[in-house]
């Protein structure tokens, strides 16, 4: 470990620990500006600069926010590229199982191997679910039960937080399956990092219409405390 790495590891394990707190996660909004086009296309905007900032004053600027959400990721400031698994395709709940466990050992092992200070990161996987168009769909509880397995036998306790990306499921089923996750205590702070399951009713709700910046902003705090909860494991549909 190389005496700078020393010098920001106090600084990175608290910054870790606050982003991974009781109740609260993250607030993914680093579409590139290709992705922010599609969404902002999906309500008839036209993808301008002022359109994106525009959208993204609308989320940064929700009154009372910071209660629920503890970080953002911004486009410009990602900083690593995402080991993802996608939801895409027709495979079983097992397959995604056993795609996962491959690649967190080998995720691990090089981390373990460049020596990165475990309880300075936050780790942002994809659930193990079935794929999208699979036949037979998993309950949050089928899903909370792989998942968890997969985080135990393949994720460090030392690991401060993980945080889920929502990856194509709807609103309701990211916040149901958070919370079927955090129905016993986990050695891991068990939360999201969602970016579709955060912003698509926003977008429904705002329109790109100045009128309807409230309403968007009502939308994603909405969206913000079912997950606080799920992170709580008390979500009351
Ligand atoms: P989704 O929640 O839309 O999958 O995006 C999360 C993400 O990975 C962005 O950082």
């Amino acid at each position: 470990v190389s005496v700078k790495a020393l010098k920001y590891a106090d600084e990175l394990v608290q910054t870790a620990g606050k982003v991974a707190s009781k109740g609260r996660g993250i607030l993914a909004m680093d579409e590139s500006n290709a992705t922010c086009g599609k969404r902002l296309q999906s309500i008839g905007l036209e993808n301008t600069e002022d359109s994106r900032r525009a959208y993204r004053e609308l989320l940064v600027t929700t009154p009372g926010l910071g209660q629920y959400i503890s970080g953002a990721i911004l486009f410009e400031e990602t900083l690593f590229q995402k080991p993802e698994v996608l939801l895409d395709g027709e495979h079983d709940i097992d397959a995604c199982l056993e795609v996962q466990e491959a690649v967190w050992a080998e995720t691990f092992k090089y981390l373990a191997d460049n020596k990165v200070l475990f309880e300075g990161i936050l780790l942002k996987p994809a659930m193990v679910t079935p794929g999208a168009d699979a036949k037979v769909k998993a309950s949050p509880e089928t899903v909370a039960t792989y998942t968890l397995n997969l985080l135990r036998r393949r994720v460090p306790p030392a690991v401060p937080g993980i945080m889920f990306l929502s990856g194509g499921q709807s609103e309701l089923e990211a916040t149901l399956n958070l919370n079927a996750m955090n129905q016993s205590p986990n050695p891991w702070h068990v939360s999201f990092s969602y970016a579709r399951a955060l912003q698509n009713s926003v977008l429904k709700s705002w329109q790109g219409k100045p009128e309807n910046l409230a309403a968007g902003q009502e939308a994603l705090l909405k969206r913000a405390k079912a997950n606080s909860d799920a992170q709580l494991g008390q979500y009351d549909a």
